[in-house]
């Protein structure tokens, strides 16, 4: 490609993760090396409005992007690359994705079956237990459904297709469990009840397309009951120790599942594996982000640092990988 590579960097969005973008897509804007690339973002209001910027200045383009008469999909068709740095439903599930594909325009991360699918636990576990890969145990519940519990107590509760912990719960009775319940409706139609798994939380990151790879795996010390919202985004919330403190031989099995995970989930670009680790080594899969927080203090970012990738070059491989997709793709015959 001659000259620079011009990349519109999407950022914010429906979710309740909107804010969680903003931070990761100031990070990656910051990092994008200006002699080669050209930025330009793309700000999706809470209410779904896009809104063009070239960094300060901002003008409203679009209601919601696929309004045919705006000019945005021409723009978006005008970049090189297009950086979804969005986080939750409307983002990261697909939808955009979806987009991205009838504008036939290179796209970093997963296409859309790989991100509705890791956006939907339930889903996902099904895919990855047909694979093989040890995955923590549920009873998925839609409205109307009688609340079950075959577990005992405590269980995990959480909406079928969110992040960061918004809606989740740990119930440790009969009526927590149904507060716990009515929370998660809030945010879906589909519920996962989950066993609670005693152990070390343990996250890998994993980078490629058809030749992933894993990052060194790191262990999540939450400075709470649980890794909860605030855990997770309040300054001192976390602790990540990168390796994590388990035998070789544990590591070694968390970075092979990472991988399955990613290629049974039709992931491409990168993707955050999530795990819980048993006392005596038994690894499980809890989930799968496509876009997981991606500022450059987070906890992938700082996985490919330990692993040799530090921020900038894995912004540069994730756009490599992106073309290289789309350049794939565009030899076959529909
Ligand atoms: N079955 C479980 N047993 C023990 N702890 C759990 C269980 N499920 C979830 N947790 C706790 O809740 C946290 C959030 O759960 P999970 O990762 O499924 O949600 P999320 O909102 O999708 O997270 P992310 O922000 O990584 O997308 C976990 O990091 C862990 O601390
Ligand atoms: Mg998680």
């Amino acid at each position: 490609m001659n000259g620079r590579v011009r990349v519109a960097v999407l950022l914010g969005g429906r979710s309740s993760e909107h804010d969680i973008s903003l931070a990761s897509a100031r990070s990656v804007l910051a990092a994008l090396d200006p002699e080669r690339y050209d930025a330009v973002t793309v700000e999706i209001g809470r209410d779904g409005r896009w809104e063009l910027g070239t960094g300060a200045a901002k003008e409203t383009v679009a209601e919601t992007l696929p309004v045919p008469t705006a000019s945005v999909p021409a723009t978006l068709g005008e970049v090189d690359v297009v950086f979804p740095v969005l986080h939750g439903p409307f983002g990261e599930d697909g939808t955009v994705q979806g987009l991205l594909e009838l504008a036939d325009v290179p796209y970093v991360g997963a296409g859309v079956a790989g991100s509705a699918l890791a956006m939907d636990k339930d889903l996902f576990k099904s895919v990855l237990r047909d694979h093989g890969i040890p995955v923590t145990r549920n009873v998925t519940l839609r409205e109307g459904d009688a609340i079950q519990n075959p577990f005992g107590y405590p269980v995990f509760v959480k909406p079928a297709r969110l992040g960061s912990s918004v809606g989740i719960s740990k119930a440790a009775t009969e009526d927590e469990l149904a507060t716990a319940v009515e929370l998660a409706f809030n945010h879906d139609e589909k519920v996962l009840v989950e066993e609670f798994v005693e152990g070390v939380e343990v996250e890998c990151g994993v980078l490629g397309n058809r030749e992933p790879v894993a990052s060194i795996p790191g262990e999540i010390v939450a400075n709470a009951d649980w890794y909860d919202y605030s855990a997770k985004y309040d300054e001192g919330g976390m602790e990540l120790v990168v390796p994590p403190r388990l035998s070789d031989e544990t590591i070694a099995d968390v970075q092979e599942l990472a991988v399955r995970s990613f290629v049974a989930g039709e992931c491409e670009g990168m993707a955050r594996v999530d795990f819980f680790v048993r006392d005596g080594g038994e690894v499980l899969v809890n989930e799968l982000n496509t876009i997981p927080g991606f500022t450059a203090t987070s906890v992938y970012a700082k996985l490919f640092e330990a692993s040799g990738i530090p921020y900038p070059q894995l912004l540069d491989r994730l756009i490599e990988l992106a073309l290289e997709r789309h350049e794939r793709r565009s030899r076959l015959s529909y």
